[in-house]
């Protein structure tokens, strides 16, 4: 993958000179969806696809920025003078969002940048594609400039960066868990605290396969910033009643206690949500741990009819992967991940399964959608890293 991505930097901008090569990974959240900026935990781990970045300095104060997954944009010229997003959700505002986030943080970029990319995530799947380009963005400037920041700064960075600079208010778990990744391993992280802890994932006879919806449905940011804002809404009506600082403090038995200070029918239920899925997500690590995969399937298959009637961020597309799945013998559990509003699918299969789950799944979304899914069997990587 470098060596091609390499090949086209030096077509594109010349062979000479210090020519550098960062990675960044995605990630698959197994449980704990729409919980980090509600003050909850979450388990994702990092994925061994990502974003590939090539990169050398320049003498003036431009910054171009190529990808090969949008090559039909060509060039396009930035200058650290004028950081502004671009309109139409360009995808330069990711890594022009992070220099500005570390230009504010007094970490000066003294010259410009050339730029080529390439990311082997597919767009819009909710593996995070946007997450592990503002870090391997962030990584590279540490490496490159010499700032002194830690991997968890760069996932704060980037979350700074994504909600300042591109708009949408997403909490840590993306940027954390491609900065902190680590093989075969998932992270579980308290959002509340960033306290975290590697649990390691050596499923007995089984494997993490994610599948892809194909479909990302439109208006998912505005869609994303409004559940924030009804779980906000949830959370201040709660405070009417009990002293908490986040959703993430409750029980659930608390909850059904206070539930009815929640106004709003649609804030109550969110918050139902963010409460319950928060103390799933500890159970599920908890069931990890005692090697009880049967328990953790079991709280992901409820953390999927939570997201999909109480959050509501599911779609029919997902509901049917995930329904159809629940039905095929060998299926541990399975669970729309990510952000949602289409993307992907996560699901613990048991090995002889997984052909059998590939081959039903395949044919009833072709009956019953009209498209044909995509599986990738996940492989748990590291963070970033600089290749070449
Ligand atoms: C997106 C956001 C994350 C998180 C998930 C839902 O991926 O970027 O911060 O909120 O949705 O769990």
């Amino acid at each position: 993958m470098q060596e091609k991505l390499l090949e086209k930097f030096k077509e594109l901008y010349g062979a000479d000179g210090d020519i550098r090569v960062y990675f960044a990974p995605g990630r698959v959240n197994l449980i704990g969806e729409h919980t980090d900026y509600n003050g909850g935990h979450v388990f994702p781990c990092a994925l061994t696809i990502g974003t590939y970045m090539a990169v050398r300095k320049r003498a003036d104060r431009k910054v171009n920025f190529y990808s090969m997954n949008f090559e039909d944009l060509g060039v396009i010229e930035c200058s650290l003078d004028h950081m502004n997003p671009k309109e139409d959700g360009e995808w330069t505002n990711y890594p022009m969002g992070v220099m500005w986030a570390f230009d504010g943080r007094g970490m000066k970029m003294d010259c410009g940048l050339d730029l080529a990319l390439y990311g082997n995530i597919p767009n819009g799947s909710g593996l995070s594609s946007s997450a592990s380009l503002e870090v391997v963005t962030g990584y590279m400037l540490k490496d490159m400039y010499g700032f002194d920041v830690t991997n968890v700064d760069l996932a704060k960075i980037g979350q700074y960066s994504e909600n300042n600079f591109n708009g949408c208010n997403c909490g840590i778990m993306d940027q954390f868990a491609s900065a902190m990744g680590k093989a075969d391993h998932a992270i579980f992280l308290d959002c509340n605290t960033l306290e975290y802890e590697y649990a390691p994932i050596s499923l007995d006879g089984a494997k993490i396969v994610v599948t892809n919806s194909m479909v990302k449905h439109s208006l998912v940011t505005s869609a994303y910033n409004d559940r924030r804002r009804e779980s906000a809404q949830a959370l201040e009506d709660l405070q009417q009643v009990c002293g908490i600082a986040s959703l993430g403090e409750l029980t659930e038995e608390e909850f059904d206690k206070y539930a009815s200070s929640i106004k709003d029918e649609i804030c109550r239920m969110r918050g139902k949500h963010a409460v319950y899925e928060n103390q799933r997500t500890i159970k599920a690590v908890e069931a990890l741990k005692n090697n009880d995969l049967e328990t953790f399937g079991k709280l992901m298959n409820a953390s999927h009819v939570s997201l999909r009637d109480d959050y509501e961020t599911s779609c029919e597309e997902v509901d049917v992967l995930v329904e159809e799945a629940w039905k095929i013998d060998g299926v541990i559990g399975s669970r729309i991940t990510g952000g949602g509003f289409g993307g992907c699918t996560v699901s613990i299969v048991k090995d002889e399964a997984i052909d059998a789950f590939k081959e039903k799944l395949t044919a009833a979304y072709q009956e019953k959608v009209g498209k044909t899914p995509e599986f990738y069997v996940v492989s748990i990587g590291d963070g970033p890293s600089r290749l070449i």
